[in-house]
């Protein structure tokens, strides 16, 4: 079976070298010419462990190919994955369209034959049909002898782990339109290897399947959220937010993931994800009230995390130096989006400190959102002269730091984590005034 991904980013990129993997034929489109290029020169347009050597073995194999011809990899066919971005609309919080319908005009050009259209974008409850209505008009030849269908499939990897994500997830939903069987037959054929391992499948409607990938990540974004709010309430009340996430993690209804208290989540998912879902509801005049809540506490939470950090630094941060160790959302991406460094660096900056930041990954992404800054190779390096030593993403890296020669190299001795790595009384004892979340220092 040959198959095109439109769209060559952190999903259409993982998912296509995946069902290359499979042992499908892929071809991977995108209109960013320099993505592709750079793609056919085997270096990676995103960093993502184990993708380049994936990539590299199913080029080499002739499964997987990379064009910025999407007219004839169409042409060529039996399943069109659309993996563009749909990013939260300017003014409004909903999900912005723009290059879905886009793509689905391109593909519906080029279509020959019987084609299955997938979303694999995270899209609004009644895109799929409108993608269909996008296409039927475009191709009345193929809406007359249904020789075209839509339907939704969800992506759940995360950044990081996206390979093992894919390769073993939790389940696949897949949403058809009045049922097609046709459909029905080319995706499981796709997902083949996942059949045979025993993987749930859920096929469903293509309205419910839109809208489990918003209760899905609104869902998870709540329960970061909450154990947020029970962290501000453990530092009031002098209890430990770790050993309480342990005491309801081990209710097996409520399950130990997603329960680690931090300066709020970020990322190209849950926050415009929630904010989209909010939209649904209110347009459906259903509103979620939860995750409305979710939304405005935790943009709320990333403000906070800056005036922590001032706090710790004895109410100002004026002239000081403060070390900022980790940049992107979380670890093993060079993802920077609606990371929580561009909200508390900006406000570091305004009350007048100084930051060195270090980042495995995320310093090139970083230095085009926060130029005023300074950047350092490593955590030593970036600590060398600070006031205060900021750890903000969870990186591998930062989670064995030499304390003693952090503390040669530093000017102050104040210690920020705000990812808990480090245990408190360790850190007294190393002579630092440590901070943590939810913990009683
Ligand atoms: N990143 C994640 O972890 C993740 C996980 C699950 C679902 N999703 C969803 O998947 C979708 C894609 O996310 P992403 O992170 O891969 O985005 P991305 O920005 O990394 O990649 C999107 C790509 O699509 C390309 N593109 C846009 N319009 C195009 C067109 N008409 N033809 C060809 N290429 C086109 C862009 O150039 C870009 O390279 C989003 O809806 C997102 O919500 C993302």
């Amino acid at each position: 079976m040959r198959i095109v991904l439109v769209g060559s980013g952190y999903v259409g990129l993982v998912s296509g070298a995946c069902f290359a993997e499979f042992g499908i034929d892929v071809t991977c489109v995108d209109r960013d010419a320099a993505k592709i290029a750079s793609l056919e020169a085997g270096v990676m347009p995103i960093y993502e462990p184990g993708l380049e050597d994936l990539v590299s073995r199913n080029v080499r194999a002739g499964r997987l190919a990379f064009s910025g011809d999407l007219p004839a990899a169409v042409a060529a066919a039996s399943a069109v994955f659309i993996a563009v971005g749909t990013p939260t609309r300017r003014g409004d919080g909903h999900a912005d369209l723009t290059y879905v319908f886009a793509a689905a005009r391109e593909i519906a050009a080029s279509l020959r034959g019987y084609t299955v259209i997938v979303t694999k974008s995270t899209v609004p409850v009644g895109t799929g049909r409108k993608v269909a209505a996008i296409i039927a008009e475009a191709r009345p030849d193929l809406a007359e002898g249904r020789d075209f269908d839509v339907v939704s499939n969800p992506e759940f990897l995360r950044e990081g782990s996206a390979i093992t994500d894919f390769m073993h997830p939790d389940r696949v939903v897949i949403g058809l339109t009045d049922g097609s069987e046709a459909a029905r037959a080319v995706m499981r054929e796709l997902y083949r290897p996942l059949f045979l391992r025993d993987t749930p499948i859920l096929f469903t409607g293509i309205e419910t399947a839109e809208l489990i990938k918003y209760a899905a990540n609104s869902f998870l974004a709540t329960k970061i959220s909450f154990i947020n709010e029970i962290a501000d309430l453990c530092e009031k009340l002098g209890a430990n937010v770790q050993e309480v996430a342990t005491g309801i993690g081990l209710d097996g209804r409520i399950g130990k993931k997603f329960l680690h208290p931090g300066p709020g989540f970020g990322g190209s998912c849950f926050p415009k994800d929630c904010l989209a879902l909010v939209r649904i509801g209110r347009e459906a005049q259903s509103p979620l009230s939860i995750v409305e809540a979710v939304v405005s506490f935790n943009d709320a939470r990333k403000r906070q995390m800056a005036e922590r950090i001032i706090a710790a630094c004895g109410g100002s941060v004026a002239g000081k130096r403060i070390a900022l160790l980790g940049l992107t959302f979380k670890p093993n991406t060079d993802d920077m989006r609606e990371s929580p460094s561009l909200v508390v660096v900006p406000l570091l900056r305004e009350a007048g400190a100084e930051v060195v930041a270090c980042d495995p990954e995320g310093i090139a992404e970083a230095k085009k959102l926060l130029p005023s800054i300074t950047y350092a190779e490593s955590a030593s390096a970036a600590a060398e002269g600070a006031d205060a030593l900021v750890l903000l993403t969870e990186w591998n890296q930062f989670r064995a730091l030499d304390w003693a020669e952090m503390k040669r190299r530093m000017r102050g001795h104040v210690v920020v984590d705000l990812r808990n790595i480090y245990r408190p009384d360790q850190m007294t004892a190393a002579g630092f005034a440590y901070h943590s979340i939810g913990r009683p220092s």
